[in-house]
């Protein structure tokens, strides 16, 4: 029932296709005896950014998490491209094509922004592909060529945020998640981060994002969820999330 002939959206860009690329279904899990996660239900198509938004200790990271397999799924389900992932290791995660940039980045700050980069590679061999894949990053992120042998920690936060993503960028993930992607940074770098983001979705990366500034959320993605004391409260598009009164006062301030 295949359909042998290749469509493109209008703006030339992937059909999203009908089954999600990342389905979470149920899940739960927690730290110890407190359950955090209480039956999330997520999903997202591909070629799609998806936004989590969610006051603070929501259960956000904690989701993104699980999914990683960092925290241990105690019910429920992650599917990426119909395999299932609840319970697999987190190195086994990555390696099916979820990459996780984590909340405050976590660079190596000793190590040079190429090393960093490299490392987003690891369970790949260093072969031509590799090299191909650096050169993609640092063109994508000018400011990282130029600081390529600089030690991480001495780069401005927003570049940290960048090396961080591009790091995430090199393991070729389907489903890049990102924690956090403005917190801390001063508005003109999360309005570059905002724009390469979207440059990286073009380039064909699907991704899952959580942003604790909700217009800034709003105004890249295709889809938004809204997280709450551990539950899926509400998911919708940019227009309809923005206009709910339980967003606007909640996260919004109007
Ligand atoms: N390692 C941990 N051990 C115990 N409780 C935790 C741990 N990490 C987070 N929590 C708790 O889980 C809840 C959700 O936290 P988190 O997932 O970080 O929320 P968010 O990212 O939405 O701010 C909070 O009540 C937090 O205190
Ligand atoms: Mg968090």
């Amino acid at each position: 029932m295949s359909d042998p002939t290749p469509v493109s959206a209008p703006g030339g860009g992937p059909v999203p296709s009908a089954e999600p690329i990342l389905k979470v279904a149920g899940l739960e899990a927690g730290y110890g005896d407190i359950q955090i996660l209480w039956g999330v239900d997520l999903d997202v198509m591909a070629g799609e950014i998806v936004c989590l938004v969610g006051s603070n200790g929501a259960g956000k990271t904690t989701l993104l998490k699980t999914i990683s397999g960092l925290v241990p799924a105690t019910a429920g389900s992650v599917r990426l491209d119909g395999a299932e992932l609840a319970g697999a290791a987190p190195d086994a995660v990555l390696a099916a094509g979820i990459a996780h940039v984590p909340e405050g980045r976590r660079l190596f700050r000793t190590m040079s922004v190429r090393d960093n980069l490299l490392m987003g590679a690891y369970l790949r061999p260093h072969d031509a592909d590799l090299d191909a894949d650096l050169d993609r990053v640092m063109t994508m992120f000018p400011r990282l060529a130029e600081r390529a042998r600089q030690d991480a920690g001495t780069l401005s936060g927003g570049e940290q945020q960048m090396c961080a993503i591009g790091r995430g960028i090199m393991s070729r993930p389907k489903v890049l998640m990102i924690d956090e992607l403005s917190l801390g940074l001063a508005p003109r770098a999360v309005e570059l981060l905002s724009e390469t983001l979207v440059e990286v979705n073009r380039a064909g990366t699907t991704i899952l994002l959580i942003e604790q500034d909700v217009m800034t959320a709003l105004e890249i993605s295709d889809r938004g969820f809204v997280l709450d004391r551990g539950r899926v409260v509400m998911s919708g598009t940019p227009d309809v999330l923005a206009e709910a009164p339980e967003v606007r006062e909640a996260y919004i301030g109007a």
